[in-house]
C-alpha cells in the first residue's frame, strides 16, 4: 500500500514538472530580452538561470506555461528593450519601472498587455502606435518621450483606465480624444510636460474620471468647461499653465472634489461663491493669480480643508469677518501678497491644527490677537509688511506658541519701542525660533538680550530700525547664529570682538536636529530654500561704529558677507581677513581705514565684490587674484590709494598724476544698496516653483 501511494507521488510529481516547464518560444524571447540589456557592476543580476522560464525572477505564468507577467522594477537595468519580447503572446503584465531602458519603445508588438509600466526610464521617441484593445493601466511617466500624441495612439484602448505620461517632453495639444475612445478612463496625468493650445472642451466626456492633471504646461485659454459635468472628479491639477477666464462657480458641484489646484494661472474673476459645498475639499490651492473680490464666507463651510493658499491675488476686504472655526483641520492658511484689511481674526485660534499662517504684504491694522498663544502647533507666522501695532504685546503672546521655528515681523510695526528685557527676559518663550525678523519697523532701544536666550536662532534680522547703543558681546556666544543684520540702525561703540566666537561661521558643525525645519508643509519652498542657503553674512553697515575692525573677524571661516560700510570704523584693515576663504562680498566702504590694502586678500578666491570706496588708505591696489576684476567704484574716495586701475602711477610721486576722477563721495556705495536691499524684501516672498511645492507634501 505505502509503496503504491509512493509510486503514485512519483507519477504526480513528474506531471505536474512536465506541467509547468515553460514554453520554448516565451523561453527564446526573454533570452533576447537579457541579451539586449545589462546590469550596474553592485547589482545581483536577475536569476534566470533555471530551465523553466516560468520560475525565474519576476516571470509568473499561467497555467499552460505561459509568460503572463514580466516584473522587474527598480533592478538598475540598462539597455534597450528588444521587439522580440513581443513573441511573449500572452503577456499581460509588463512592469519595467525605475530601470534605465533607453531607446524607443516596441509598442506594435505587444498585443495582449493589460497593465503597462515603463515609468522612470530613459526611453524616448514618439508612441505612434495604436493601443493594444486589451490595455487598463499605462505609465509612461517620467521618461524622455517627445512629439505629439496623435488620436490614433488611443484607438481601440476601450478598457483603459489609467494614464499617465507625466514628466516627459510631449508636445501639441492635450490629446483629449482619449475621452471619445476611453470612455472609462479615471485617472489621466499629462502634467509636466510641454503640451499648449486650449482645452475647452473634451475632457467632459470622461465620464468617470477621477484625477485629472496637466498642470506645468504650456495649456491656455478657458479652463475646459465641460470638466464642470464631470461629477466623478477628486482632483484637479492644472497649475502653472496660462488658463484665463475664472473658476465657474458650477465647480462647486463636483461633490468628491479633494484637491484644486489651479495656482499660477491668468485666472481672474472672483472665488467661485459657493466653494462651501466642497465638503470634501482639503486643499485648495488658487494662489498667483488675478482673482479679485473677496473670499466667500461659504468657504468656511470646508470643513475638511487643511491647505487653503490665496496668496498673490487681487483679493480683499475685511479679513476678521471670515469665521474660521469651522475648520478645524486647517494646517496651513496664506493669504499673502492681497489687499485685505482689518484685524487679524480671532477665529483663527480655534484652527487647533494650524502649523503655517502668512498674511504679509496685505493692510492688516490692530494688534495680534492673545488667543493666538494657543496654537501649539503653529510653527511659521509671517505678518511682515502690514500696518500692526504693539510688537511688545506680539511677542509677549508669541513666547508662548512653543513650536515656532519661523518669524517674520519686518515692516509691520512702527517707530515703537523694542520689546525690552522688562518685557521678555522672564518669559522662557520661543526656545525653537531659528528665524527672527524685525526688520524695518523703525523700533527704538537697544538690543534687547532675551534674544541671546534664543539657542537655536540662525537667523537674526534687525536692520532699518532706531536701535541705540552698542553691540552686545553676547551676541557672539549664540550657538547657531549664521546670518546676522543690524544693517541702517544708530549703534556705537566698537564691534565687539566676540562676533569672531560665532560658531555656527567658525566650523560646520551644523546641530543635525536645525538642519531641516519640521514643517510638515511649506508654504513656498524656494523661500524657505532661499533662506536656508542665505549667505553666512554678517551686516553691521550704516551705524556709528568706531575703534578698529576687530582681526578676529578673521576666525569666521565660512562667512560669505560681511558689511561694514558706512561706520566711523579707523585703523588698518586687518591682513586675518584673508582668512575668510568663503567670502564672496566685503563692504568696508565709508569709514576712515588707514594704511595699505593687504597683499594678502588676493588669497579670497570666491570675492566678487570688494568695496573700500571713501576711506583714507594709502598705497598701491593689490594686484593677481580677483583685484583683477574690480572697478575703480571700489576704490575711489582714497585720494593716497595709487595704482593703474585709479589712472595713478604709484612710482612716479605727485608729479606724473593723470588728471583726478571728479569726487564722487556717494557713488562708492551705490552698488550695495541697489542689488541687496531689494533682493531680501522681495526675495523672500517670491514665488515658489509650484512644483517644488508640491513635491513637498509627497
Ligand atoms: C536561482 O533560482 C533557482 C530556481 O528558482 C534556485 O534553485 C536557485 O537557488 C537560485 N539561485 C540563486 C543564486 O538564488
Ligand atoms: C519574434 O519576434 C521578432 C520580432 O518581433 C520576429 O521577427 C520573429 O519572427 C518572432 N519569432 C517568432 C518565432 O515568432
Ligand atoms: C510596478 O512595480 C512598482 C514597484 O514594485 C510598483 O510600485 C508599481 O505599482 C508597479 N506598476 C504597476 C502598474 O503595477
Ligand atoms: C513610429 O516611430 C518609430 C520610431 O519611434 C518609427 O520607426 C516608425 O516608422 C513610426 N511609425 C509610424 C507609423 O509613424
Ligand atoms: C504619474 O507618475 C508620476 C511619476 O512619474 C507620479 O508622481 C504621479 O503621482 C502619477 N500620477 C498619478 C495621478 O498617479
Ligand atoms: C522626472 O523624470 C526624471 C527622469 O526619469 C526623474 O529623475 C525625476 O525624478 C522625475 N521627476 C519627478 C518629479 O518625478
Ligand atoms: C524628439 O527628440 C529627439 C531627440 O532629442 C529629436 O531628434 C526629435 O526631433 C524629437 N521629436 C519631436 C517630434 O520633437
Ligand atoms: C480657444 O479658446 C477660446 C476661448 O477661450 C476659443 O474662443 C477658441 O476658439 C479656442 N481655440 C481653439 C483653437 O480651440
Ligand atoms: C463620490 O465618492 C464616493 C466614495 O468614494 C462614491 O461612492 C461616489 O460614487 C462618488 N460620487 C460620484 C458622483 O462619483
Ligand atoms: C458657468 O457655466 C454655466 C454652465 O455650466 C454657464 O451657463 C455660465 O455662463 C458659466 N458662467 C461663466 C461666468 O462662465
Ligand atoms: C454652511 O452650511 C450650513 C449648513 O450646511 C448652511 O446653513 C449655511 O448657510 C452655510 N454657510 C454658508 C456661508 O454657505
Ligand atoms: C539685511 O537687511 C537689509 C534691510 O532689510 C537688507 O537690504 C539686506 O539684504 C539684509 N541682508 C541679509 C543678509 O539679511
Amino acid at each position: 500500500m505505502p509503496i503504491f501511494l509512493f509510486f503514485l507521488f512519483l507519477l504526480l510529481s513528474c506531471v505536474q514538472v512536465e506541467v509547468l516547464s515553460c514554453n520554448e518560444l516565451d523561453r527564446d524571447s526573454l533570452l533576447s530580452f537579457y541579451k539586449h540589456v545589462s546590469f550596474p557592476p553592485s547589482e545581483i543580476p536577475l536569476n534566470w538561470s533555471s530551465v523553466d522560464c516560468c520560475k525565474w525572477d519576476g516571470v509568473t505564468c499561467n497555467r499552460d506555461s505561459r509568460v503572463t507577467h514580466l516584473s522587474i522594477p527598480g533592478k538598475r537595468i540598462s539597455g534597450t528593450i528588444t521587439p522580440f519580447l513581443g513573441n511573449l503572446t500572452f503577456l499581460s503584465h509588463l512592469n519595467l519601472s525605475h530601470n534605465q531602458f533607453s531607446g524607443t519603445f516596441p509598442f506594435t508588438v505587444f498585443r495582449t498587455l493589460k497593465s503597462l509600466d515603463l515609468s522612470y526610464n530613459l526611453l524616448s521617441g514618439t508612441p505612434n502606435y495604436s493601443l493594444p484593445t486589451s490595455i487598463h493601466i499605462i505609465d509612461l511617466s517620467s521618461n524622455r518621450f517627445n512629439g505629439s500624441i496623435q488620436s490614433p495612439f488611443f484607438n481601440g484602448a476601450p478598457r483603459l483606465i489609467s494614464f499617465n505620461v507625466s514628466n516627459n517632453s510631449f508636445t501639441g495639444p492635450l490629446p483629449v480624444s482619449i475621452c471619445i475612445t476611453s470612455r472609462h478612463v479615471r485617472m489621466l496625468d499629462f502634467s509636466m510636460n510641454k503640451f499648449s493650445g486650449n482645452v475647452s472642451q473634451g475632457i467632459g466626456r470622461c465620464s468617470k474620471l477621477e484625477v485629472f492633471r496637466a498642470g506645468i504646461n504650456s495649456l491656455s485659454g478657458w479652463l475646459p468647461f465641460d470638466l464642470y459635468s464631470v461629477k466623478t472628479l477628486r482632483e484637479i491639477f492644472l497649475a502653472n499653465n496660462q488658463f484665463t477666464g475664472s473658476i465657474n462657480n458650477s465647480i462647486s458641484l463636483l461633490s468628491n472634489l479633494t484637491v484644486i489646484d489651479l495656482h499660477q494661472n491668468e485666472l481672474t474673476g472672483e472665488v467661485p461663491k459657493d466653494f462651501g459645498l466642497l465638503s470634501n475639499l482639503n486643499q485648495l490651492i488658487i494662489h498667483t493669480n488675478s482673482l479679485n473680490g473677496s473670499v466667500p464666507p461659504s468657504l468656511m463651510n470646508c470643513t475638511n480643508m487643511k491647505t487653503l493658499l490665496l496668496r498673490n491675488n487681487h483679493l480683499g476686504g475685511e479679513i476678521a469677518s471670515l469665521d474660521f472655526s469651522p475648520l478645524q483641520k486647517l494646517e496651513a492658511i496664506d493669504f499673502g501678497n492681497n489687499s485685505f484689511v482689518g484685524n487679524i481674526p480671532v477665529s483663527l485660534c480655534l484652527c487647533r491644527s494650524l502649523t503655517a499662517v502668512r498674511f504679509a504684504f496685505n493692510q492688516l491694522t490692530g494688534e495680534i490677537p492673545a488667543c493666538l498663544a494657543g496654537l501649539k502647533s503653529l510653527s511659521h507666522l509671517s505678518l511682515s509688511d502690514n500696518f500692526l501695532s504693539n510688537v511688545v504685546g506680539a511677542l509677549k503672546i508669541l513666547m508662548r506658541c512653543d513650536n515656532l521655528e519661523v518669524l517674520f515681523l519686518s515692516r509691520c510695526f512702527k517707530d515703537e519701542p523694542m520689546p525690552n528685557d522688562d518685557h521678555l527676559l522672564h518669559l522662557n518663550g520661543l526656545q525653537n525660533l531659528q528665524i527672527l525678523t524685525l526688520g524695518g519697523c523703525g523700533l527704538k532701544g537697544e538690543v534687547p538680550s532675551w534674544i541671546g536666550k534664543l539657542k537655536k536662532l540662525k537667523v537674526l534680522n534687525l536692520s532699518y530700525n532706531q536701535i541705540r547703543g552698542t553691540i552686545p558681546k553676547w551676541l557672539g556666544s549664540m550657538p547657531n547664529l549664521l546670518v546676522l543684520n543690524i544693517t541702517r540702525n544708530h549703534l556705537t561703540g566698537e564691534l565687539p570682538r566676540e562676533i569672531g566666537n560665532l560658531k555656527a561661521l567658525v566650523s560646520d558643525e551644523t546641530d543635525p536636529n536645525l538642519s531641516n525645519l519640521a514643517l510638515p508643509f511649506l508654504f513656498d519652498t524656494l523661500q524657505y530654500n532661499r533662506l536656508f542657503n542665505l549667505p553666512r553674512g554678517i551686516k553691521v553697515g550704516n551705524n556709528s561704529l568706531s575703534g578698529n575692525i576687530p582681526a578676529e573677524l578673521g576666525n569666521l571661516r565660512l562667512l560669505r558677507e560681511l558689511d561694514l560700510n558706512d561706520n566711523d570704523f579707523n585703523g588698518s584693515i586687518p591682513s586675518e581677513l584673508s582668512h575668510l576663504v568663503n567670502l564672496e562680498k566685503l563692504d568696508m566702504s565709508g569709514n576712515h581705514l588707514t594704511g595699505e590694502i593687504p597683499e594678502s586678500l588676493k588669497k579670497l578666491h570666491f570675492l566678487s565684490a570688494l568695496n573700500v570706496a571713501n576711506n583714507d588708505l594709502e598705497g598701491e591696489i593689490p594686484k593677481g587674484g580677483q583685484f583683477d576684476t574690480f572697478t575703480n567704484a571700489s576704490f575711489e574716495g582714497n585720494p593716497k590709494l595709487c595704482g593703474s586701475l585709479l589712472q595713478k602711477s604709484c612710482a612716479g610721486g605727485q608729479d606724473e598724476m593723470l588728471p583726478p576722477a571728479p569726487a564722487t563721495e556717494e557713488l562708492g556705495t551705490s552698488w550695495y544698496t541697489i542689488p541687496f536691499g531689494l533682493g531680501y524684501a522681495v526675495g523672500f516672498f517670491v514665488v515658489s516653483i509650484s512644483f517644488l511645492l508640491r513635491s513637498s507634501w509627497k
